[in-house]
Order: C-alpha cells, then sequence, then structure tokens
C-alpha cells in the first residue's frame, strides 16, 4: 500500500512505460515519481493503482480530494478519477446519498457535461471515473488586466446552458457552478463538471466557505433551492470571467455571502464599460436575489444569450456589407478616375493630330 499521495493506492511491482509500452520494474520507487524509460529514454511516471485503474498524476485538488489523470488497466483509455478523502467513506448513509446523485448524473448524456462512468471505494475513499478533459478550467481564465472578449465569453455560456437545460428537465441540480468546474478542451467545448457531486462536499458551512462568490441567496440560507439558484451561479461566475473581478465583496466569506443581499445585483460595466448593456441586464436578471425575479429556466436563459450573440452577428453581416460597398465605390471611382485619364490622353492626341494637320495645310498653302 502507498500513502505517498495522501490517499491510500496499491504499489505495483511493475509498469508499462506510458511512450513504449515496454514493462519496467517500479517496485523501489514511490507513486508519481519521474523515472527514465531505459528502453525508449523517456521520462514516465510510476503509477499507483485503485481498483481497476493506474493513477498516472495529480490534476488538481478541490475540497473533497484529489483529481487525477488515470488510465481504465482493461480498456486502456485515458479518464479523470476524483478520489474523495476517507472521512466521506465512512458514513455509508452518505455514500449511498452520493451514489444516488452520481447515477442520476452519470444518465445525463451531453456534451457540454463531463461523463460520470462509474462509481468505486477502495480503503474507506470513493472515487468517481469521469472523461477525461484535456485543456483548462476556467478559474485560470480570470484576468483582471485585459478587456474581456463578450461574444467568446457568450459562446461558452451558452454551451454550458445547453448542458443545463437538459438537467433540468430532468430535475437535476448542480449546486456548485464555478469556473474551476467548468473544463474546456482544446477544441473550445466547454464541459460542467462534478454534476451531482460538488454539492455534497463538506457540512454546509465548508461549501459556504468554498463557494461564497457565486452560492445563490436562497442556497446560503438552507432554503429550498432549484435550476434557478444554479442559473443565479452561472450569472455570478460570468460576471466574474467578463470583468475579471468578482461581484461580491467582504473581508470574511461570511460579509461576501452577506454582501449579496445588502446591495442590487451589481452592473459589470462598473468594472468592464466595454459590455453591452444586454449582456450586463442578462447577468444583472439572472443575479437577482429573489428567484421569482430571474429568467423562469435555463432554456430562456439560453434565448436571450442567443439574441445577443444573433446581433453580434448581425452586426458583422452588416459591416462585412458596409466594406463590400465600399470596396465597389472605390473601384468604381478608381474606373471613372482611369477614363478620364484616357479620355485626356485621346483628346491630347487628337488635338495633336488637328495641330499637325493646320501646320501642314499652312505648309503646303502658303
Ligand atoms: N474530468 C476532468 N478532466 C480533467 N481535469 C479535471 C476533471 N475534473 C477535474 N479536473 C481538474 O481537477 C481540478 C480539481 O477538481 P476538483 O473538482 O477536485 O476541485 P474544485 O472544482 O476546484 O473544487 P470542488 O472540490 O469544490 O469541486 C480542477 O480544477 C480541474 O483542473
Ligand atoms: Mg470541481
Amino acid at each position: 500500500m502507498e500513502t505517498q499521495t495522501l490517499i491510500r493506492t496499491d504499489k505495483l511491482g511493475r509498469a508499462k512505460c506510458e511512450h513504449c509500452d515496454v514493462m519496467l520494474e517500479i517496485s523501489e520507487f514511490h507513486v508519481f515519481d519521474e523515472i527514465q524509460c531505459p528502453e525508449c529514454g523517456k521520462t514516465t511516471t510510476v503509477p499507483g493503482k485503485l481498483g481497476d485503474y493506474y493513477l498516472m498524476r495529480e490534476l488538481g485538488r478541490g475540497g473533497m480530494g484529489a483529481v487525477f489523470l488515470a488510465r481504465d488497466a482493461h480498456l486502456e483509455r485515458k479518464v479523470a478519477l476524483k478520489v474523495l478523502n476517507a472521512k466521506f467513506g465512512q458514513d455509508p448513509s452518505f455514500v449511498d446519498a452520493l451514489l444516488r446523485e452520481a447515477k442520476a448524473a452519470a444518465a445525463l448524456n451531453h456534451k457540454n457535461i463531463v461523463h460520470i462512468y462509474s462509481f468505486g471505494q477502495v480503503y474507506d475513499q470513493p472515487y468517481f471515473v469521469m472523461e477525461y478533459v484535456e485543456g483548462i478550467h476556467l478559474d485560470e481564465c480570470i484576468n483582471a488586466n485585459e478587456a474581456q472578449n463578450e461574444e467568446g465569453w457568450l459562446g461558452i455560456m451558452g454551451q454550458v446552458t445547453q448542458g443545463l437545460i437538459l438537467a433540468e428537465e430532468v430535475g437535476l441540480i448542480h449546486g456548485d457552478i464555478k469556473p474551476a468546474n467548468i473544463l474546456l478542451n482544446e477544441q473550445g467545448v466547454a464541459k460542467l463538471s462534478d454534476f451531482g457531486i460538488a454539492r455534497f462536499g463538506g457540512d454546509q458551512e465548508d461549501r459556504i466557505l468554498g463557494t461564497p462568490l457565486y452560492i445563490a441567496p436562497e442556497k446560503s440560507r438552507g432554503r429550498k433551492f432549484d435550476a434557478r439558484s444554479d442559473q443565479f451561479s452561472l450569472g455570478a461566475a460570468f460576471w466574474h470571467l467578463l470583468t475579471g473581478q468578482p461581484p461580491y465583496f467582504g473581508k470574511t466569506s461570511r460579509e461576501v455571502v452577506l454582501h449579496r443581499f445588502e446591495i442590487p445585483p451589481p452592473d459589470p460595466r462598473q468594472h468592464a464599460p466595454h459590455l453591452s448593456q444586454a449582456t450586463a441586464k442578462m447577468l444583472m436578471r439572472m443575479m437577482a436575489v429573489e428567484p421569482e425575479d430571474r429568467f423562469p429556466n435555463f432554456l430562456a436563459v439560453q434565448e436571450r444569450i442567443q439574441k445577443i450573440l444573433n446581433r453580434y452577428e448581425e452586426q458583422r453581416r452588416e459591416k462585412a456589407k458596409e466594406e463590400r460597398e465600399a470596396e465597389k465605390a472605390r473601384l468604381a471611382a478608381e474606373e471613372a478616375l482611369k477614363r478620364k485619364k484616357r479620355m485626356k490622353k485621346r483628346l491630347g492626341m487628337a488635338a495633336c493630330a488637328f495641330g499637325a494637320l493646320v501646320a501642314l495645310g499652312f505648309v503646303i498653302f502658303r
């Protein structure tokens, strides 16, 4: 058994090199040590084994545990493994609830939702096997120093909303929408992760501490929450991404949470004046304190996003049309100028010929 990585994995005697598949003797190394393959000379990682998976490296850590890049021992495909801290595995009723929720999330089949493949538990540690998304998480994109591309972000928000429309249809609530839970792959496809898992992390106090920036007011007060609470979080997350600034402030997490009750939904244009009024208004409506004042559902959010994106498309078409017309006018003016020059030249030549004739006549008839 190996505890080097803070989670418990099985120690392996031999493992394949990641690059050339040759079998290596690894018993004397620790999990995640980097070693050089004597066959291909490339650096390879010493994997740890958890259930039917070889853990290759840690991708990141959150409130509930850590996420690892892993390889399925049978199918040989890459997967992401979210291994929860052992304390979560010690309470069977907690594990049951987690599994029930993950089962429902696993049934969601949408390209904008990270697919859950499987669930298991080893050494008290529950783990989820998920689709591995090679790319970045949006937390890494928060930038207060540059004006953000509104159209680009709306496109990503629209993709996430598409996934949430399906979730809302089947009655599933994410519960912890935040930039760290939105992954963007190399093809620009956005995927919402931790569906049905995230809101189980820690006790209520931990959750508030973990996500004070985006939590819906009704949820922070322990009231009944629904898909409109996810809508609030989505609005707050994209408010942050579009402005580079968190929407609410405070010295403590509690103050940050209370801030949303004290002020009306803040206008993102105070930090990002280039944003359109339509986008600003949409975000502020999503972040209304009362759920009734938000959009009725994610379909309505999606329609609004599409309307704003269509306006962008229209503006682009109009601009292209104007540019085409300006080009046409320029070519016509150029042609007219050339014609004028040709005419002038011909007139000049005719004048010369006439002059020559007059001169000749003068010589002859003199
Ligand atoms: N399916 C995945 N594919 C690739 N990387 C992932 C995947 N899921 C998570 N990650 C990476 O692992 C990191 C940690 O994820 P994790 O869900 O544990 O933490 P978090 O989202 O920051 O917090 P929380 O515990 O509240 O969800 C993420 O930020 C992301 O970089
Ligand atoms: Mg997460």
